[in-house]
């Protein structure tokens, strides 16, 4: 088993890509860290990832809302030593930039940003300290190409893509390898406000469909295994082909 023996914390993980997987990890031997505000929906996938894998070491919820900075720390408080982070929580408003509020704004920037900021600064030394580890950022394709109505949301990922970077280049040295997956449109709950954009989106990529989550959750845990062991600092397209062509 890919993770057998190995902790993995997955921000976002009451939901789409996030609840994916953390199922696909408990099933490759991880004990899975689920995290999201959500009290239900949290537990619930707790309750399916151990009845996926009732062999692995017990998988739990904490409740956490990354738009709170007391609450980001007192996830990492709780957490305790992880192997691998996935800093997949995040979320888009979709706004003309003059409407953008300013609190959403700030909120964008701190579930997109802020708050993987915070959780690296505290898992990445303590993973070098037992060896190494992974980091697996979420990104976005608007991350690099402009999308009127989500100015805030691309910057934010894009500050993401930079951070992804810089900490392949701060923690390679000590063995924590660092990659974020840039996503074109995948069938969560959060492309439901965009149902109508949908045939669009998918007339430009290639592979004529959007992903599944689980499709998403592959490439994170790929990222997250030493199948990819020479592979930092990488942003990775999970688009079906579409930042490759016009
Ligand atoms: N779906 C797409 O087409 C697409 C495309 C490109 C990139 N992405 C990125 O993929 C990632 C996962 O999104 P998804 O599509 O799976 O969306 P989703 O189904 O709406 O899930 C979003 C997750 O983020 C969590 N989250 C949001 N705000 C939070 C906050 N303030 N504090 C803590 N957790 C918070 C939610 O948890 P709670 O509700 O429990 O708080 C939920 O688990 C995001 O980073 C998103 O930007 C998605």
């Amino acid at each position: 088993m890919k993770f057998h023996g190995k902790t993995v914390l997955i921000t976002g993980a009451t939901s789409g890509i996030g609840r994916e997987t953390a199922k696909l990890f408990a099933q490759h031997g991880a004990a899975v860290i689920v995290t999201g505000r959500d009290d239900t929906r949290g537990k619930a996938v707790v309750a399916e990832v151990e009845e996926l894998a009732p062999e692995n070491a017990p998988a739990r919820f904490v409740a956490a809302d990354l738009n709170v900075a007391d609450d980001v720390k007192r996830l990492i408080q709780q957490a305790g030593d992880v192997d691998v982070l996935v800093n997949n929580a995040g979320f888009w408003e979709l706004a003309p930039t003059a409407q953008t509020t300013e609190a959403g704004l700030d909120a964008m920037f701190a579930v997109n940003v802020k708050a993987p900021f915070l959780l690296t600064a505290a898992f990445a030394p303590a993973m070098a300290g037992n060896g190494g580890g992974a980091i697996v950022n979420v990104s976005t394709m608007v991350a690099d190409r402009g999308q009127a109505g989500m100015a805030g949301y691309g910057a934010a990922k894009a500050a993401l893509e930079s951070l992804t970077r810089s900490w392949a280049a701060e923690y390679g040295p000590q063995g924590v390898r660092v990659n974020a997956v840039a996503l074109g449109p995948t069938m969560t709950p959060a492309m439901d406000p965009m149902a109508d954009m949908l045939p669009t989106f998918v007339a430009a990529i290639p592979l004529g469909r959007a992903a599944q989550p689980i499709e998403i959750a592959h490439a994170i845990a790929y990222l997250s295994s030493d199948d990819s062991s020479f592979i930092t600092g990488a942003i990775v397209p999970v688009d079906g082909g579409r930042q490759s062509v016009l």
